[in-house]
């Protein structure tokens, strides 16, 4: 497997299992002097975390991350990146590799048991091996270095779909989403998700969820056109994330159904003197290229495949047989999938500010 890395100034390389003795990544190219400590880093990988409601995976995954290169004390005391790769590692602390062994010899309809073994030929089942989402814990405490390459830029995102349950939107409070466990932004669908996934996990089940990420003061003119657009790039790292199927930006798929009037942003001069659009359907990305307007992206993640419904399938020896997962899954995985998502467009958009300034002397 050679394609462990994201990323084309910023370069994020993960690696590590599951039930290995760890996790780790490297962050190269990220520039020196910014400020950042493990103690900010663990604030978002925190928000990742499982076990923090009924509605997470009761797996205890403490995720405390360690710094091993490339960060320094500068003259003032402060720790700062120093420009050369950094290292961050995650030990694994709660494994019961037990559980797997009814996914040892089959295959779980809708997870990737079975091409990675007919890829690989090898398989290390146990919590799914680098097919697990444990190697996402990489991509938010990178991300959480990331967001601080771009001054001023905040991304932030929220569950805006559990199940067939979309959020009314009129009632977006981005002060809700740290009020609830599901980090949902607005406060009437928090109870009717609460039953909702209460069912859903009584029964044994999982369902999807939708997820939007906003990035906010994200300067105009990153991006490039034609194979470096920034959405593609966005779109790329949206879709690497376990069990997403698919992503949007900006009016998205349902940019098809709006008439041209519709969905053109209509520019006027605002007192600032510089461009100001009245919509944002292009989701502040035109022809591959920040606008400055937030830049806004959706994506959708399946239902969790461990379930214990009992389910069709097949074994490695090619007969035909029936599974049930027992163990410790997210009844929705999409809920710990948020601060991923945030974390991804943040690598996207300082890999693309990186690049922008080295091509341009802009920033
Ligand atoms: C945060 C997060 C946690 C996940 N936890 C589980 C889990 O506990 N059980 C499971 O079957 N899938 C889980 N998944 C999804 C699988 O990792 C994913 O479905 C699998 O790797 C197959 O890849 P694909 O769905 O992208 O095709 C999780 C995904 C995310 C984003």
């Amino acid at each position: 497997m050679s394609h462990n890395s994201f990323g084309h100034l910023l370069r994020i390389t993960t690696w590590g299992e599951s039930h290995g003795s760890a996790i780790g990544c490297v962050l190269d190219g990220c520039p020196p002097g910014i400020e950042i400590t493990e103690a900010e880093i663990q604030t978002y990988l925190d928000k990742r975390r499982p076990g923090q409601s009924r509605y997470t995976t009761q797996r205890k995954e403490p995720d405390t991350v360690k710094i091993l290169s490339g960060v320094f004390e500068d003259d003032d005391g402060k720790q700062v990146t120093t420009g050369t790769p950094i290292s961050l590692v995650i030990e694994n602390v709660d494994q019961r590799s037990k559980d797997y062994s009814e996914i040892k010899d089959k295959f779980r309809p809708g997870h990737a048991d079975y091409t990675y073994l007919e890829k690989y030929g090898i398989r290390d089942y146990r919590g799914g091996g680098r097919s697990s989402a444990r190697e996402t814990a990489m991509r938010v405490a990178a991300g959480a270095i990331a967001r601080k390459v771009v001054p001023g830029l905040t991304v932030r995102a929220a569950l805006v779909q559990l199940g067939p349950h979309a959020i009314n939107r009129d009632n977006w409070d981005w002060d809700q989403v740290d009020q609830n466990p599901f980090f949902c932004p607005d406060h009437g669908s928090v109870q009717s998700w609460a039953s909702y996934l209460d069912g859903i996990r009584k029964n044994g089940s999982s369902c999807g969820a939708v997820i939007e990420v906003v990035a906010d003061s994200v300067p105009a003119g990153l991006g490039a056109p034609i194979y470096g657009k920034l959405d593609q790039d966005i779109a790329s790292g949206l879709m690497s994330i376990n069990a997403v199927k698919g992503v949007e930006i900006g009016a998205g798929m349902g940019a098809a159904a709006l008439t041209g009037e519709e969905n053109a942003d209509e520019i006027r001069i605002g007192k600032d003197g510089k461009p100001e659009f009245q919509s944002n359907n292009a989701g502040g990305i035109l022809g591959g290229i920040s606008s400055g307007q937030p830049v806004v992206a959706r994506f959708a993640v399946k239902p969790t495949s461990s379930i214990l419904t009992p389910r069709k399938t097949i074994d490695a020896h090619g007969n035909e047989t029936e599974i049930s997962t027992k163990g410790r899954h997210d009844p929705c995985v999409g809920i710990r999938a948020v601060p991923i998502g945030e974390a991804m467009v943040a690598l996207v958009i300082a890999d693309h500010y990186l690049l922008h300034r080295a091509q341009t002397g802009k920033s």
